[in-house]
């Protein structure tokens, strides 16, 4: 049987994370991988409703909350769309996973990381990403990016930027097998070749 596999994008807002996902998509497919793309929050299904709420709810929502729908996305989306894809042998490319919710509700939020990352245990039930990347972008950069048109998320402001990018940099640190970062700084096609690089190693181990 096939080995299906789980790879993971992760960045703070206007890392450019999913033109990457898309290049890699392609240079896959193109090599006969059998390959699905998907993200969070926000999946076919329930997840577009849930996605909705999170991203254009206007009236308050607690961080509590807010952390319960993002996992409640991921325990939908692990069961009905990563876990059936990985299992027939394919390779699932993700557009933000587990670690969005460490850095933004953990280091973001403030919310006790160690609770959140159990919470994230809860919802993956035993799934965990073979790969992951972290686009890491400087906090100027990602703010101009976003732009004025602003989500629900994206208007939390600097100091919280701030902190999602230092919590991608400590996760990275605690798993550094798991986790690669790449130089968000760099351009389109060089950022493509480290993502490529870290793929062709992880497959030789
Ligand atoms: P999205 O439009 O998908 O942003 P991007 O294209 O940058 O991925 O919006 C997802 C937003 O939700 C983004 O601001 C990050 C945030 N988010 C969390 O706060 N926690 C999470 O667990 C996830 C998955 C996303």
């Amino acid at each position: 049987m096939k080995k299906g596999l789980f790879i993971t994008f992760e960045g703070a807002d206007g890392c450019g994370k999913t033109t990457q996902l898309r290049l890699l998509y392609e240079y896959l497919t193109k090599k006969g991988y059998e390959v699905v793309i998907t993200r969070e929050p926000g999946a076919a299904g329930l997840g577009e409703k849930i996605r909705e709420i999170l991203l254009n709810y206007s009236g308050e929502v607690s961080d509590r909350c807010e952390s319960f729908l993002f996992l409640a996305d991921r325990a939908q989306h692990i069961d009905m769309i990563v876990n059936p894809n990985v299992e027939a042998g394919k390779i699932v490319l993700c557009d933000r996973h587990t670690d969005s919710t460490v850095a933004y509700q953990g280091y973001g939020r403030q919310l006790p990381i160690d609770r959140i990352k159990m919470l994230n245990e809860i919802a993956v039930a035993g799934r965990h990403p073979d790969l992951t990347f972290v686009f890491d972008i400087d906090v100027e950069v990602s703010m101009e990016r976003v732009g004025q048109n602003k989500d629900r998320m994206e208007s939390a402001g600097r100091e919280f930027y701030n902190r999602v990018k230092h919590g991608y940099l400590e996760l990275a640190l605690q798993e550094p097998q798991r986790i690669k970062v790449i130089d968000a700084s760099k351009s389109i096609n060089e950022i493509h070749a480290d993502v490529i690089r870290f793929f062709e190693d992880f497959q030789k181990i």
